[in-house]
């Protein structure tokens, strides 16, 4: 058993336009929320209370997920009113766990753009089994750039925490899951901007404390550009395409390249789509081309409109390109 923190607050300033109208973590992939893919992994692991820790667009979250009974999980909310960064939001989603009360159940945070098919019951066992106060999923990566860049002794224990470097020591990399003992989530400053990464991280390591690696190269992808949020949704893909319920797609329609579409999406005579990322109840007019766009919920698109790499939404006048 264990207790989870999703954090969900980022701006997500690279996925713009598609972070316009929605958090990053809302945005779907094949059909469903990213978070909500995070969900479904946390509870395959145990994991029966998770704090989503909201700011950025805090609202759209709690109508689609509730109290979390229908994932059989508790979920709670925590909202920044200002972000405070990924440390000082742990710490503030971690007041709603009763930290006092916790004893020794590990608490497993997740970055919230983070598609990852590793197994956190092995990542919690590995954890507890080197009695460990933090554990982190580490992967290789052939560019480490980008990423925490965190070298690990033969025996598992990161030696460092590097976020972001120009040349990176090593391609073994923070895949943003970690187990916490609740004794270190309490020495995080209470409603204080603080980065985990280059704070907390690299403090524990350098006063000693045991933090671990846990590796495990399982399918990984964090999706947060709009190339990878396209690529996450195509890799969760087996066939042409996939539907949630609810849809009505004409016979005459052609759709390839991986498409993903919402849920009640109505698609006209003739229309043709290629790698799309259809939101809920989508309507397409007869005859339109639509080649890698991005289409957000609610939106209709005309009879015969044509629109190749675009944002397209009812709530903008003019198509946005995509990068
Ligand atoms: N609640 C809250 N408040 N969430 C936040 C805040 C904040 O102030 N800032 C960031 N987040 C959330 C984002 O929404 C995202 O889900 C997660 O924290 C990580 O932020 P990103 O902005 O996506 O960071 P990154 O991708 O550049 O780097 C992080 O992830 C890499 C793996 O994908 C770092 O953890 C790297 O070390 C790591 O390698
Ligand atoms: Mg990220």
């Amino acid at each position: 058993m264990a207790v989870g923190i999703l954090l969900v607050g980022g701006f997500g300033t690279r996925l713009k336009p598609l972070t316009s109208e929605s958090p990053k973590p809302m945005l779907p992939v094949a059909g469903l929320p990213v978070t909500e893919h995070q969900i479904l992994a946390a509870q395959k692991a145990g994991i029966h209370t998770l704090v989503l820790a909201t700011s950025y667009l805090s609202e759209v979250f709690t109508p689609y997920f509730g109290d979390g009974s229908r994932w059989g999980m508790k979920i709670l909310y925590a909202v920044e009113k200002a972000p405070l960064g990924t440390g000082g939001a742990i710490r503030n989603a971690a007041q709603m766990l009763n930290l006092e009360n916790l004893g020794d159940e590990p608490i497993v945070v997740f970055n919230g753009d983070v598609l990852s098919r590793h197994s956190i019951a092995d990542q919690i066992n590995f954890h507890q089994s080197k009695k460990a106060d933090a554990t982190l999923h580490l992967i290789e990566v052939e560019d480490a750039r980008a990423f925490g860049c965190v070298p690990t002794d033969s025996d598992g224990r990161v030696t460092a925490f590097l976020e972001k470097m120009d040349n990176p020591i090593t391609n073994s990399i923070n895949a943003g899951c970690y187990v916490f003992q609740s004794s270190v989530l309490n020495r995080i400053p209470l409603g204080e901007v603080v980065s985990i990464e280059r704070e907390t991280f690299p403090a524990l390591v350098e006063s000693g404390r045991p933090v671990y690696g846990y590796k495990e190269q399982a399918y990984w992808l964090d999706v947060g550009t709009p190339a990878a949020l396209f690529k996450g949704s195509r890799d969760l893909i087996a066939d042409d395409f996939h539907a949630m319920p609810g849809c009505a797609i004409d016979a005459s329609a052609t759709i390839t390249g991986k498409s993903s579409l919402g849920s009640n999406v109505t698609i006209g005579a003739d229309v043709q789509i290629d790698d799309c990322i259809i939101g809920d109840n989508v309507t397409i007019g007869d005859g339109a081309r639509l080649s890698h766009c991005f289409i957000f919920h609610n939106t209709v698109i005309s009879a015969g409109v044509s629109q190749s790499r675009h944002y397209l939404s009812s709530a903008i006048s003019e198509p946005i390109n995509l990068p």
